[in-house]
This record gives C-alpha cells, sequence and structure tokens, in this order.
C-alpha cells in the first residue's frame, strides 16, 4: 500500500506529484504530502486527507522547483496525523524520503539512534539510519542500508547536498523507474504515475539501487555493483487512466466488461478452438505429471478463482484446492513437483499471494500467474504467465479484472483439459463459441444499468442484506456481498443457498433483503424452495434469473433477467448485475465510490 511518486526535470515538479500521486490514490488515501527541492534546501508540506487536500495545501503555500517527491498513505505505523504523514527527514534535515512497505526491525533501530523523533513511523526511523550511513556517497549508504533493514520497503530519497538527483532503492514493494525524451525521470509505486510522461519503464529488482537526474537514470545491485536493466514497454496508453466522461472509474470499468472479455480471448482462440500453447508451452507429459491443481489468491481474485473452481473440475481431471493465501501460507500444504500451483492476482503485488507462491516455488511446484500486471513480482517469480487483458483498474473495488480472471483461468481450464485428452473438438467447439457471445450478452446487461439504478433507490434504507446462490452461483453470490460492502458499507453476507436454513434464516425478516442468484441451471429449483423459505420469514426477495423465465414471478419482489447461456457460463452475466447493484446503492448514499474507507487496492502489507 501507500503511493509514491518521484520527478525530476524542468516542469513546476508539484504539478508532476499531485497528478502522480492522483493516479496512485487506489493505493491509499489517508494523508499524503510532498517534499521539493527549492534551493538551497528542501520543503515539505503534508497533511491528513486526501491529494486533492494536499492540492489545496499547495495553493496556499505554492512550491516552486523542478525535483521532488511525493507520496499517499495508507496508514500502518502510526495513526493518521500530519506527523505520520510522509515525506520524512532525519534531524538534520539533510535527507528527506518517502517509503512503502513495512520496516519490521525500526523499533530495535529506534533504540539504537536515540534523537527526537517526531513521528510513530519506521519510515523515520529509516531516514534517521540513513543520515547515520551517508558520508558523501549515497549508493554506498544505501547498500549499507538496506542489509540492515528487515522487512519490506520501497524508498524514493532526496538529500539537500545532492540537488539533481533522487535515489530509490527496492526490497519488497513495488517501484518503476521511466524517462521521457526530454530529459525527466521519475519513480513510481505503479505505472499509470509515469505513462503520461513515457511508455518505456523499468521495474526495479530487489535489491536494486536507482539514481534519477536529468542525464539519465543509472542502476547498482544490492552489492554496489553498477547494473544494465531491461527496458519494458507499456501498451496501457494514457488515456486509459482517466475516467472517459463517467463519474467513478468503477462504473466505467464495469462498463469496460464487454471489451475486457474480448481482449482477454483474443489471441487465444482461433476459429472455436482455444490456442494457448505460445504462452503456456506445456506438454501433454508436463500436464499428465500434475496431479493437483491448486489455484491461490486474495479478495476478489479469491472469488473469481471459486468461480473457475467449478469449470476446471467439471472438464479436468485435477484434484482441485483453492484457498485463499493468507491461510494456504500457514498450512501443511502438500505441493511438489506433481502440482501446478496458479495464483491469481490483479496487481501480482499482494503480500499473502507473493507469499504462498514463493512456499509453492520452494516445495517444486509448477507455478503460473494470471495477472493483470506484467511487471509485477509475482509474474516476475512464477515459471509461468497468463496476462489478463484488462487495461488498468483503478477503482478500488474491483470489477473488470474479476471478468478478465475468470475469462482466462476459463481458457486455461480448456487447454488443460485439451492436453489431457479430455476435451472432444465437439464439446470444446460447444464451449468455445458461448464464450465468444459472452461479450454482447454482457453488454446487453449492461444496457440495462437503469433498472439496477431503481432497484437500488427503492432498497437503500436496508442495513443488511443476504445474498444466496448454489453451485457457480455461489462464489457469485459471495462476490455480490462483497461489492456492496465494500463501497456502501451495508452489512452483506453471502451463503450457498442449501447452507441458509442451518443459521443466516434467524436473521431474516421484512428489513433484510436476499438477494437470490439463480439462473435457470441444474440447481434453480433447488434454489427455488430457499425462495420460499425466505418469503416465509417476510424477506423481500430480489431475484437473478434467466431471460424468459417466469418461475419467480408472483414469489420474488423483483426479478432482474440476464441473458440465457450455458451453464457454465453463468457467472459472467449474473455477477454485472450485481456489481451495478452496489454501485448505485453507494451512489444513492453519497459514499467514495472509486476510495472507499479503510481499503486499498494493492495490498502488500501481511
Ligand atoms: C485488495 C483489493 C481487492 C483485491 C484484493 C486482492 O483487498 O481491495 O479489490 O481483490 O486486494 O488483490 P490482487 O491484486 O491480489 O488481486
Amino acid at each position: 500500500m501507500c503511493g509514491i511518486v518521484g520527478y525530476v526535470g524542468h516542469r513546476n515538479v508539484s504539478d508532476v506529484i499531485i497528478a502522480g500521486l492522483q493516479s496512485l490514490e487506489y493505493r491509499g488515501y489517508d494523508s499524503a504530502g510532498m517534499a521539493v527541492l527549492e534551493a538551497p534546501g528542501i520543503t515539505i508540506v503534508k497533511g491528513v486527507g486526501k491529494v486533492s487536500d494536499l492540492r489545496k495545501m499547495l495553493s496556499e503555500r505554492p512550491l516552486c522547483g523542478s525535483q521532488g517527491i511525493g507520496h499517499t498513505r495508507w496508514a500502518t505505523h502510526g495513526g493518521v496525523t500530519e506527523e505520520n504523514a510522509h515525506p520524512h527527514c532525519d534531524s538534520s534535515s539533510n535527507i528527506v524520503l518517502v517509503h512503502n512497505g513495512i520496516v519490521e526491525n525500526y523499533r530495535e533501530i529506534r533504540s539504537e539512534i536515540p534523537g527526537e523523533y517526531r513521528s510513530e513511523t519506521d519510515t523515520e526511523v529509516v531516514a534517521q539510519l540513513l543520515s547515520t550511513l551517508y558520508r558523501g556517497n549515497m549508493v554506498g549508504a544505501l547498500v549499507e542500508l538496506q542489509s540492515r533493514l528487515r522487512g519490506s520497503f520501497a524508498l524514493a530519497i532526496m538529500a539537500k547536498d545532492l540537488p539533481g538527483k533522487i535515489y530509490c532503492l527496492r526490497k519488497g514493494s513495488p517501484l518503476v523507474v521511466g524517462m521521457s525524451r526530454d530529459g525527466e525521470s521519475l519513480c513510481a509505486s505503479d505505472v499509470p504515475a509515469i505513462l503520461p510522461y513515457t511508455q518505456d519503464v523499468v521495474y526495479l529488482d530487489d535489491g536494486d539501487i536507482s539514481e534519477l537526474s536529468t542525464a539519465g537514470i543509472r542502476f547498482w545491485n544490492a552489492a554496489g555493483e553498477s547494473v544494465e536493466k531491461r527496458v519494458s514497454h507499456i501498451d496501457w496508453d494514457v488515456s486509459m487512466v482517466d475516467k472517459g466522461g463517467y463519474p467513478h472509474f468503477m462504473l466505467k470499468e464495469i462498463n469496460e466488461q464487454g471489451a475486457v472479455l474480448r481482449n482477454s480471448m483474443a489471441g487465444r482462440i482461433s476459429g472455436r478452438r482455444v490456442v494457448l500453447s505460445e504462452e503456456l508451452p506445456w506438454t501433454r507429459d508436463d500436464v499428465l505429471s500434475w496431479k493437483k491443481l491448486h489455484v491461490v489468491a486474495c479478495g476478489t481474485s479469491y472469488y473469481a478463482a471459486l468461480v473457475a473452481e467449478r469449470f476446471l473440475e467439471d472438464i479436468t481431471g485435477f484434484d482441485i484446492r483453492v484457498d485463499v493465501a493468507s491461510e494456504y501460507r500457514y498450512r501443511n500444504i502438500m505441493a511438489g513437483p506433481d502440482t501446478l500451483a496458479v495464483f491469481v492476482s490483479q496487481s501480482g503485488e499482494t503480500a499473502d499471494t507473493l507469499a504462498a507462491e514463493r512456499l509453492a516455488m520452494g516445495k517444486g511446484a509448477r507455478c503460473l500467474a494470471v495477472t493483470n500486471v506484467l511487471g509485477s513480482t509475482l509474474a516476475r517469480e512464477v515459471h509461468d504467465i497468463l496476462q489478463l487483458k484488462a487495461g488498468p483498474e483503478i477503482g478500488v473495488a474491483a470489477t473488470k479484472t474479476f471478468m478478465g480472471q475468470i475469462t482466462v483461468l476459463y481458457l486455461l481450464a480448456l487447454h488443460l483439459a485439451k492436453l489431457q485428452g479430455r476435451l472432444p473438438a465437439a464439446m470444446e467447439e460447444e464451449l468455445v463459441g458461448e464464450m465468444l457471445s459472452l461479450p454482447y450478452k454482457v453488454e446487453a446487461v449492461l444496457a440495462r444499468q437503469e433498472s439496477l439504478q431503481k432497484l437500488a433507490a427503492i432498497y437503500s434504507a436496508a442495513e443488511d442484506f443476504l445474498y444466496l446462490g448454489r453451485g457457480r452461483s455461489f462464489p457469485v453470490a459471495l462476490e455480490g456481498a462483497l461489492k456492496l460492502k465494500e463501497i456502501s458499507y451495508i452489512h452483506a453476507e453471502a451463503y450457498a443457498a442449501g447452507e441458509m436454513k442451518h443459521g443466516p434464516i434467524a436473521l431474516l425478516d421484512r428489513n433484510v433483503p436476499v438477494v437470490v442468484i439463480t439462473p435457470k441451471d441444474g440447481l434453480h429449483e433447488k434454489t427455488f424452495s430457499n425462495i420460499l423459505e425466505a418469503k416465509a420469514r417476510r424477506a423481500p426477495v430480489i431475484a437473478l434469473v434467466t431471460e424468459g423465465d417466469s418461475s419467480l414471478d408472483g414469489t420474488a419482489d423483483h426479478v432482474f433477467p440476464v441473458p440465457a447461456t450455458l451453464d457454465q457460463f453463468t457467472p459472467f452475466v449474473t455477477v454485472v448485475p450485481l456489481q451495478l447493484f452496489a454501485y448505485y446503492f453507494a451512489k444513492f448514499l453519497g459514499c467514495d465510490i472509486d476510495q472507499p474507507r479503510n481499503l486499498a487496492k494493492s495490498v502488500t502489507v501481511e
């Protein structure tokens, strides 16, 4: 969590940093600040609140300069106060830095370096330690610094006596650097902050140090040896990181899902056949040697994994285990060379998912990342990658990346089944043919969002919701409830419909609406009985049904029809109305939809 930006060039740096921080605000938004070189010193402006509050502070106290570092914080060490906001400096105010990550041994270091500390943060301790190590050679000091710090960190550093230079150090937390054609050098926690200046970037590896100046960017490894780094070209462009006329990123991203489906399938389907062998160059023998399939993720990515689990178990013969990363990593996992372990992470930076991946790698499993970010730590550590082609997702509540994840995981399932010899050509053609129709079906749901807006208004006084689904609709219920609680702060609980009678039914009365995901599939009739049980307790029922299904007319209070599809694909069309319902509900309540309280998009703490 936390977003870092650094810039040295010819522009007014505070404008560059504000714009950069705004594009990284999904990483945290409880305080913000920046330090600008205003010769002969460095000036810091910071405070509690969002980047827009920092902008207001700057209108009262403009900063003039063309070199600076900025930060948007998600509090870990110390509360949300001005003192704890970054940047932090050493007691002589020569060194100033911003930090993303956690330094685990900061208390130990703080006791070794007595003095007056102005904040409760681990970051200020790093500034003090660096100051004791720095004797005119910053690269040497940073080599020593990283050997003293435990934990994960990405740092951007300036020193008053080194004008024109910004130093970066990465261990564990992401940091990317880039240089524009006009001699501007930038660093940031993520590419959206750099994209307006260049699409050619370098992802720092663990231990890397870099020095930014208008003359270029130089790199050293953890031993202090000068190194050359590979430049990656980012195929996202800057227009992808604006709202494109929508009031919120979340609404824009929900509406992009037809395109996400098309992009995620493009180049991976030929005719009605799946072609993934270039991206996943596995042989039939490889696949037959894997007896177990583990799928591991957090948050929405975990629910995407649960959706895919059903399809994977239908068409592959694997013994499948799907787990949240924060549990998987602490269990006695039976993984080894007979295991294919798939890690699903939009960002590729989630701390628990990375720890789980390192565990599986250590045990000899074949590891595959399903991620939206090719340069991410996860993508760089595993054997194989399947990239989501979702484009940047800025809204904190994940929507289009869920769609991208289930699309890619379904393609993976088809590829595996094919290599196993379990997917007859006719079946592949039928399934792929249906997949190709999904973008249109998703767009048909999007075209009817006005009725979901009305529905959200009708139920806007409700304080508790129950979401129910069976089979493939159960993980969709989990995701629908998660969306509602994330952005509207309304209590929403999801249950497998058949489990309602084992507890949650006790909660039901006329004040607890029940959202039931019940497309016309093999379990429809079973779920119908649960709807009657809810109605008998006077709970209002909102049902998602398949178009043309009138079996719930007169029973459910509200019915939203979704286009018909094969049973296996119903989650692609049922999740969309739930995203929209959550969005309009939160909008009706006046919530901060793109930046919900307490959350961050990239969770790099454990
Ligand atoms: C956070 C985000 C969620 C996301 C989860 C996992 O909790 O707010 O939207 O699903 O992290 O993130 P990942 O990047 O690993 O998919």
